[in-house]
């Protein structure tokens, strides 16, 4: 059957019947708000690249919080600064590290009404801005070494876990990083910790605001030889989170989003029922508002079109720091 019989135009003719067939419906209980959190008080440190974003001292971070709780936004995940930093990252694996103190405050005062996220990584520590533990290959490169590494985000992990994160987020890209870290929180007996995997990270320039925010860009070389080539088959995407599955991840991660919205659909055609997560990362963030500052474009309809374009690709979850704008959008 076709035309005249058929005209899809009948689903469109009013705003009424266009919300009846609509099938992608953003939630603001899926969103995860990103926060920057550093020692102080009453401190908010405007990011230059990420208007409205700031580095916030713990007592701020707690209001923040408890304004995502107001908006019903689902978590916030968060990004600690150190005072120090060393080339081995120490201030993660300090007991009262920023990022326990933080999650212990958030905790303290909001309790179950909000879910707590952390990122679970080393490049804000170290003095280097890698990912782990750098040191030479036995043929002479300078790299980050991977199971070392991996004994040091087990700690940063327990540390996490002990101030009372409700999921752990590894964002490192290292080999067995899900395998280590189930087992170390099992062992720690905190198997009931769900692990969410940034299982498909892409070494990506959209992450440039970010790093500028977190003060977290390497020093030297780049992030190549552990985050994915964007130009290698998306079939190692699929590998990718397969084995993070293998070793215990409960939710899956793409990211960046709007570029690998095929990576988004792959993954989840690929392993149905599994929630699947994707970071809307900062890049993708200021772009918008830097053309919505010069009136080139609508920021409210852009952003929304693009989280459903996320959601529509197959996200249940999305990181993005629009979380509190389209909440209220979305009222
Ligand atoms: C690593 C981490 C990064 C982001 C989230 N976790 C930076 C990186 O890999 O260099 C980027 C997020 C963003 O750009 O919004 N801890």
């Amino acid at each position: 059957m076709s035309f005249p019989t058929v005209r899809l135009r009948r689903l469109r003719y009013s705003p009424a019947v266009r919300k009846l067939v609509r099938e992608t419906v953003l939630s603001p209980d899926r969103f995860i708000l990103p926060l920057f959190v550093r020692s102080g008080q009453n401190i908010r440190n405007p990011i230059a690249a990420m208007p409205g974003h700031f580095q916030l001292s713990v007592d701020e971070l707690v209001k923040e919080a408890k304004e995502c709780v107001s908006l019903g936004i689902g978590g916030i995940i968060l990004f600690g600064i150190p005072d120090t930093k060393d080339a081995g990252g120490s201030e993660a694996m300090n007991e009262n590290s920023i990022i326990a103190q933080a999650v212990r405050a958030v905790k303290d005062s909001l309790g179950d009404k909000l879910l707590v996220l952390t990122d679970v990584c080393f490049c804000e520590y170290t003095d280097h801005g890698h990912c782990g533990v750098v040191g030479k290959t036995p043929d002479g490169r300078i790299d980050v070494d991977n199971d070392k590494t991996l004994q040091n985000l087990v700690r940063q992990t327990l540390i996490h876990a002990r101030a009372g994160a409700d999921i752990v987020a590894p964002s490192g890209m290292m080999d067995g990083m899900i395998h280590a870290l189930r087992t170390g929180l099992d062992d720690a007996g905190f198997s009931h910790l769900p692990v969410m995997s940034y299982a498909a990270k892409y070494a990506s320039a959209f992450y440039g605001p970010f790093r500028e925010a977190a003060g977290s860009a390497p020093q030297f070389g780049d992030r190549r030889s552990y985050q994915m080539d964007f130009s290698a088959s998306a079939a190692q995407a699929v590998r990718e989170v397969s084995l993070d599955l293998e070793e215990g991840a409960d939710i899956v991660m793409v990211k960046p989003a709007l570029a690998y919205l095929d990576i988004i659909r792959m993954v989840r055609d690929r392993f149905e029922g599994v929630p699947t997560a994707a970071y809307n990362v900062s890049g993708e963030f200021s772009m918008v508002k830097a053309a919505a500052e010069r009136g080139w474009i609508d920021e409210k309809a852009v952003v929304l079109e693009s989280l459903t374009a996320i959601t529509r690709a197959g996200a249940s979850i999305i990181l993005t720091y629009w979380a509190k704008d389209a909440a209220r959008w979305l009222r």
